[in-house]
């Protein structure tokens, strides 16, 4: 792909985003622009050959795609000192949480493809869930911000109404499963093994049973009726879960985060 993106905003998300364009091959390093205001932080990708820079106004003129990954309460002052650095033809892409695709469009004053995506921080290893909406966009353009984040892990496209609950199942969700995590470790412990043996069996156990239903297409209790022996321990197990509120309390805690989101 030719055209040059400039990230507006080198931190977490922005530097993890250059990486995994450069790593897959998407881009180029001479194809993409990171901006920060100290640049020092951002040594390692000028080492690998992507131009680091404090002024967004030189990136955004030099480029044809933006990605802004600014925090939110930094948004109207960044797009309003890129604006007039705008053009009609540009691809305009917010990963900000929480900023709406008008509110962005009210700021700039112009129309152009504009698009918000939510990734998550399995960004920094290319394995991603990122949800995408857009506005003013045509299909070439809709098929090149796909493909950008198909890079970065896995894409759906979603209306942009939904995108408070993308963020808590897709984004929040990588907590939600690190704890899930944590408490396996934890009983691994409580069984017998030392925390760096259960880390792993706990980890790989759940990027397998991950990755059955991605690769397989089945539904998890299509998966669950496979280990489940009649009277055995799994089905004990889970039983257990279920009387100790395991789905209720997952359930409950997936609606507060988004009332949360919401208020
Ligand atoms: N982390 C995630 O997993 C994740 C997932 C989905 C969405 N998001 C969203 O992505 C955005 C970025 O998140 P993050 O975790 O990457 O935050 P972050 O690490 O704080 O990155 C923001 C970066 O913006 C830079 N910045 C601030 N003012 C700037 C300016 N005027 N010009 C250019 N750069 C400027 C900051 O560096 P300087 O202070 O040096 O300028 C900082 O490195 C947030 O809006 C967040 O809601 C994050």
């Amino acid at each position: 792909m030719e055209r040059k993106i400039a990230i507006i905003g080198g931190g977490n998300l922005g530097s993890a985003i250059a990486e995994g364009l450069l790593k897959s091959k998407f881009s180029k390093a001479s194809e993409i622009i990171i901006t920060k205001r100290n640049v020092a932080t951002l040594k390692h990708l000028k080492e690998k050959g992507i131009e680091v820079t404090d002024d967004n106004n030189a990136a955004v003129k030099k480029s044809s795609v933006i990605i802004l990954a600014v925090k939110p309460f930094q948004v109207s002052d960044v797009l309003n000192g890129i604006r007039k650095d705008i053009r009609a033809n540009t691809i305009l892409i917010s990963v900000v949480t929480g900023v709406l695709m008008k509110d962005i469009e009210e700021i700039i004053k112009k129309k152009t493809a504009l698009f918000r995506a939510m990734p998550n921080t399995a960004i920094a290893i290319q394995q991603s869930m990122t949800c995408v909406c857009s506005s003013n966009s045509s299909k070439n353009e809709i098929d090149y911000v796909d493909n950008l984040f198909e890079q970065l892990g896995k894409v759906v496209t979603i209306d942009e109404k939904l995108m408070d609950a993308a963020t808590v199942l897709g984004a929040c969700g990588t907590a939600y499963a690190m704890r899930y995590i944590r408490a396996n470790i934890q009983g691994g412990i409580e069984i017998g093994f030392d925390a760096v043996t259960a880390s792993l069996i706990a980890a790989q156990t759940v990027k397998g049973a991950a990755e059955l239903l991605l690769q397989k297409g089945t539904h998890p209790e299509q998966e669950i009726d496979k280990v489940t022996t009649p009277k055995g321990c799994t089905i004990a197990g889970l039983n257990e879960m279920e009387h100790q509120g395991f789905s209720s309390s997952m359930i409950r805690g997936i609606v507060a985060s988004y009332k949360k989101i919401g208020s």
